[in-house]
């Protein structure tokens, strides 16, 4: 029998009741849902702001970019702004949300392996002569860097850049997010000299201002001596260019299900700079963590509306969201735990596959969930660790409206998403 789902699972701020019930900071679940409806993604914001904390203590002060990929909303912005840290966008439309939130340019960081020269243009000007361009961008090819050449031939203000290398270091993970080994779409090859040509060619230019080199070697990777190869080859790749920057990007792995494990953000933070520190260099040495600062801070809140039992083959229990809000179970084959909110500290005896409402057999959240017993139609299911890639990769499949967003703080739940209407879903449409 499968125990109950393990409170390391949830967000920090998660308490059951003296009914069984789940509640975070404060405030109970089934009146959230009540009042919000579901699917609900609830996030803890307490949590959240304690591991952009965790984050900034491990790094130091500007060295905490958040790759915004991973949860990306006006308030997430303001509160990942507010904590301090730097954003990492990487495309215009990412910008475009941090900006309208108010985050200066100067505290934005401009990603992506094909950015076109509109937003490249856009990311260097100063946002109606009020905010800045970009802190600087990370330059993925030497196409961009043709296009910075033509950017600065208009005129454009000449940008702070990095230079994303790809340090031939594999990376443990699902393939669909490595990106540290050489047959990668991301970044100069540093082994087939690539790389160096990059720095030679945007310093004979003169079409950006080079202040340090960037890797990132993959998603959800838990050993952490692969971001200590990766350090070490791009610290000693680094060191005779002096440069006064080096990022060693985001991806480490959290822990999704019973048997999972993963490190700490203070220890990544001290193999990292464990392994500059042995190579001498001097480079301010900054990170881009998106998943472990936003997963575990939150729950997906669905309802059960269809149980079916096969019999001698399994049960399906079926839940008004899918992967319309949680595609990963069906992109990566990644685990998911559920539980019940009313009894979320109940022993699992029961055995089901947790699916959506889409129309597809691959529509599944859970291939083999635990359950708590009897699970029944209009019960409240929820599964934790969903506050990194899944609102973020939410779609309309099947003109299924998106899920509203709260934030849950001190018995207070605030709405920073709302629910997408049947409106909302032809707002392009033209007759
Ligand atoms: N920096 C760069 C350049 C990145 O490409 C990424 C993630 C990050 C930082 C943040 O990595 P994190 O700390 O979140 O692992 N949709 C996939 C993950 C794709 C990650 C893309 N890049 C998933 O759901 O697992």
């Amino acid at each position: 029998m499968a125990p109950a789902v393990p409170m390391r699972l949830l967000p920090d701020g998660a308490a059951i009741e003296t009914d069984g019930s789940l509640s975070i900071s404060g405030c109970r679940i089934d009146r959230v849902a009540e009042e919000f409806g579901t699917p609900l993604f609830v996030y803890d914001e307490n949590h959240l702001r304690s591991r952009c904390r965790e984050a900034v203590e491990a790094f130091g002060p500007d060295r905490v970019i958040y790759a915004s990929k991973a949860f990306l909303c006006t308030a997430m912005a303001r509160l990942v702004h507010d904590e301090g840290l730097l954003i990492d966008v990487a495309t215009g439309g990412e910008m475009f949300v941090a900006r309208h939130a108010g985050v200066p340019g100067d505290r934005l960081v401009f990603h992506g392996n094909n950015k076109s020269l509109t937003e490249l243009e856009a990311a260097l000007t100063a946002e109606g002569g009020i905010r800045p361009g970009v802190r600087h961008v990370v330059i993925d090819s030497f196409d961009e860097i043709d296009r910075l050449v033509e950017l600065r031939r208009r005129g454009l203000p000449v940008p702070r850049v990095q230079i994303r290398v790809t340090p031939g270091v594999q990376a443990h993970t699902h393939e669909y997010i490595a990106t540290g080994q050489d047959d990668s779409k991301f970044g100069f090859n540093l082994g087939n000299g690539d790389a160096a040509r990059a720095a030679e060619l945007v310093k004979r230019t003169g079409c950006a201002e080079l202040v340090g080199f960037h890797c990132h070697i993959g998603s959800n990777v838990f050993a952490v001596d692969s971001f200590a190869r990766a350090a070490e080859v791009m610290a000693r790749f680094a060191k005779p260019y002096g440069l006064p920057e080096l990022t060693l990007g985001g991806g480490l792995g959290v822990a999704y299900t019973l048997d999972e494990e993963a490190p700490t953000i203070a220890s990544w933070g001290s193999v990292l700079l464990d392994a500059c520190a042995a190579l001498d260099l001097d480079a301010k040495v900054m990170v881009e963590p998106g998943r472990s600062i936003v997963a575990s801070a939150a729950i997906t809140v669905y309802r059960v509306g269809t149980v079916k039992d096969v019999p001698g083959i399994r049960r399906y229990v079926a839940v008004d969201g899918g992967m319309s809000d949680n595609p990963r179970p069906v992109l990566y084959n990644s685990g998911y735990e559920a539980f019940r909110v009313s009894d979320v500290g109940a022993e699992r005896p029961d055995r089901a596959r947790l699916v959506g409402k889409h129309c597809e057999s691959g529509d599944v959240l859970i291939f083999d969930a635990a359950l708590p017993a009897d699970v029944k139609v209009g019960d409240l299911v929820a599964t934790p660790v969903t506050g990194a890639y899944g609102h973020s990769m939410a779609s309309n499949y099947n003109k299924v409206p998106r899920p509203a967003v709260v934030f849950v703080a001190d018995g207070r739940a605030r709405l920073v998403v709302r629910r997408e209407t049947m409106d909302d879903l032809v707002r392009l449409d033209l007759p």
